[in-house]
């Protein structure tokens, strides 16, 4: 990994992840009505993967001899999402947030990819096309439930 601009890409996207993690557990505390019992223990499950994508992308990082991002300064220094503050949020205006977010991610991830290819980095890319695909699943999954 010797494009500076990858690793600054993804740098900014495990940040994204932190920040994106923070919004869905502010969703998760403070959804209210109808639809909670589903929507509540969902969330929980979407916090996990983000987690387990912020390790596999700080330790690729770390493999290709580079240091993650690893402070909340540095990562809302370069985020590309917005949070949110800390209210009663339904189900559907949460869902429609994450949804909205995960196009964002999307996007994010796509310019990483593109990099990745640039160089022929094939595990940067296998991982960033895994975490591509899980998202496409969630942005159909959440907007087939919002229709
Ligand atoms: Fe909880």
């Amino acid at each position: 990994m010797d494009n500076m601009n990858l690793v600054f890409q993804m740098n900014k996207f495990v940040g994204d992840l932190h920040v994106f993690k923070t919004k869905v557990h502010n969703f998760h505390w403070n959804l209210v009505g109808e639809h909670f019992f589903v929507i509540h223990p969902m969330l929980d499950e979407i916090m996990s993967e983000i987690d387990e994508q912020i390790d596999s992308v700080a330790e690729r990082l770390l493999m290709a001899g580079h240091r993650p991002h690893a402070s909340l300064d540095v990562y809302l220094k370069h985020t590309v999402l917005s949070e949110v503050e800390s209210k009663p949020y339904c189900a559907k205006e949460a869902v429609n947030l994450m949804l909205g977010d995960f196009k964002v991610l999307l996007a994010e991830i796509n310019i990483i990819m593109k990099l990745a290819e640039k160089e022929d980095n094939q595990a940067t890319l296998s991982l960033m096309t895994d975490i591509a695909a899980l998202y496409q699943k969630h942005i159909w999954m959440f907007g087939a439930w919002l229709a």
